[in-house]
C-alpha cells in the first residue's frame, strides 16, 4: 500500500516537473520571436499621420500669410515714467543712488531726472549716472542758503528737495516743448526721493495715470502706512495720523501726475514757503480735486513703496584715526 502511494506521488512529481519544463521551454522560444505588433501600431500610426497633416496645414498657412504680409506697425509705445529725484552730497549718497539706479534698471521706459542740490554737477553723481545703464538727465540746482537745513537742524524744520523738483519740472516742460511728434505728451511724472524703497510694481501701477494717481506709502508719518481710503472706486478721505484736514495729506512718494497735466499747468510747482506738511498739497492743489484722484495698488490696499530713511553713519572711529594721521585715504570714493 505504502509503495503504491510512493509511486503515485513520484508520478505526480515527475508530471509536475515535465509540465513546468515544457512551459519554460515555450516561454524561452517566444522571447526570441518578433511579435505581431500591428495591433499596437495602428493608433500610433494614425496619430503620426494626423500630426503630419496638421504640420502641413500650418506650413501652408505660414507660406500664405508671408506672401500677403503687410509692413506691420511697431507696437504702441507705453507711456514713459519720468522720475524726478533730488539728491545731495552726504556719506550715504552713493549707496542710495546705487540702490535706486538698480531698481530703475528693471523698469522699462523710465527716464530718470536727477537734480543735485549743488552749485555744480559733482563727479560722483556724473560717474554713477554714466555707468548706471539707466536713461537719465543730470541737472543741478542749489537750495538757497536760507532755505537749506544746517548741520544739527531737525529734519522737519525746512522742506527738502523743493528747488530740485521744480528744476526737474522746468526741464521737463522745456524738453517736451522741444520734442517733435505726437507722443511727446505721453508720460507720467513721479517724484522719487533718493532714500525711499520702490517696488517695481508701483511703476506699472502709475503708468496708466490719466491725471493724478494715488496709493499707500509704508512707514511714514509715524504710522505703518498712510493711504487714501477708497469707497466705490473713489478716494473719500485719507488714513493719516497727522492733520488729515490738509488738502492732500499724502507723502511725495504716494502720487504720480500725468505729463499732460504737468504741461497744461505750466505754473504748477512746489512752494518752499509752504507750512510743514503742505509741500505736496502746494503742488497738487491747482491740478486736481480729491474726487478726481485715481486710486491704484488694488484700491489703495497694497503698500508698494516705503518711506525708508537711512541712518546717518557714525564716524567716531574715523575721526579718532584721522586725528592720529591714520584716517581713510580720501582718494577712495565711498
Ligand atoms: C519727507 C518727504 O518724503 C519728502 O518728499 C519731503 O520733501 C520732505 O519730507 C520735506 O518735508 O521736505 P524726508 O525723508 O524727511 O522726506 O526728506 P529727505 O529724504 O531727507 O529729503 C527728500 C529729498 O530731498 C531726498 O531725495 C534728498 O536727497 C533731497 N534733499 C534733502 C536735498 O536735495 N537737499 C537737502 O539738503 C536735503
Ligand atoms: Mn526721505
Amino acid at each position: 500500500m505504502a509503495t503504491r502511494m510512493k509511486l503515485k506521488l513520484k508520478t505526480v512529481f515527475v508530471l509536475y516537473f515535465m509540465v513546468s519544463l515544457l512551459g519554460l521551454i515555450y516561454a524561452l522560444m517566444q522571447l526570441g520571436q518578433r511579435c505581431d505588433c500591428t495591433e499596437h501600431d495602428i493608433p500610433k500610426d494614425r496619430t503620426i499621420s494626423r500630426l503630419r497633416g496638421e504640420l502641413h496645414r500650418l506650413q501652408e498657412q505660414i507660406r500664405k500669410s508671408e506672401a500677403t504680409k503687410q509692413p506691420q506697425k511697431p507696437p504702441a509705445r507705453q507711456p514713459t515714467v519720468f522720475v524726478i529725484t533730488p539728491t545731495y552730497a552726504r556719506l550715504v549718497q552713493k549707496a542710495e543712488l546705487t540702490r535706486l539706479s538698480q531698481t530703475f534698471l528693471h523698469v522699462p521706459q523710465l527716464h530718470w531726472i536727477v537734480v543735485e542740490d549743488s552749485p555744480h554737477k559733482t563727479p560722483l553723481v556724473t560717474d554713477l549716472l554714466v555707468k548706471s545703464g539707466v536713461t537719465y538727465t543730470h541737472l543741478h540746482m542749489p537750495t538757497a542758503k536760507d532755505r537749506k537745513l544746517q548741520e544739527g537742524d531737525p529734519s522737519w524744520l525746512k522742506p527738502r528737495g523743493v528747488e530740485q523738483r521744480n528744476e526737474g519740472l522746468r526741464w521737463l516742460r522745456e524738453d517736451r516743448r522741444a520734442q517733435p511728434g505726437g507722443d511727446n505728451q505721453q508720460g507720467v511724472v513721479y517724484f522719487a526721493d533718493d532714500d525711499n524703497t520702490y517696488s517695481l510694481q508701483i511703476f506699472e501701477e502709475m503708468r496708466s495715470t490719466q491725471r493724478v494717481s494715488v496709493w499707500p506709502v509704508g512707514l511714514v508719518g509715524g504710522m505703518k502706512y498712510e493711504r487714501p481710503v477708497v469707497e466705490g472706486g473713489k478716494v473719500v478721505r485719507f488714513h493719516t495720523g497727522w492733520r488729515p484736514s490738509r488738502p492732500f495729506p499724502m507723502d511725495m512718494a504716494g502720487f504720480a501726475v500725468s505729463l499732460k497735466l504737468v504741461l497744461s499747468n505750466p505754473e504748477a510747482c512746489f512752494d518752499g514757503e509752504a507750512p510743514m506738511g503742505f509741500l505736496e498739497s502746494s503742488f497738487l492743489q491747482g491740478l486736481v480735486t480729491m474726487d478726481e484722484l485715481e486710486p491704484k495698488a488694488d484700491n489703495c490696499s497694497k503698500v508698494l513703496v516705503w518711506h525708508t530713511r537711512t541712518e546717518k553713519p557714525k564716524m567716531k572711529r574715523e575721526e579718532a584715526l584721522h586725528a592720529q594721521g591714520l584716517g581713510s585715504d580720501p582718494a577712495v570714493e565711498v
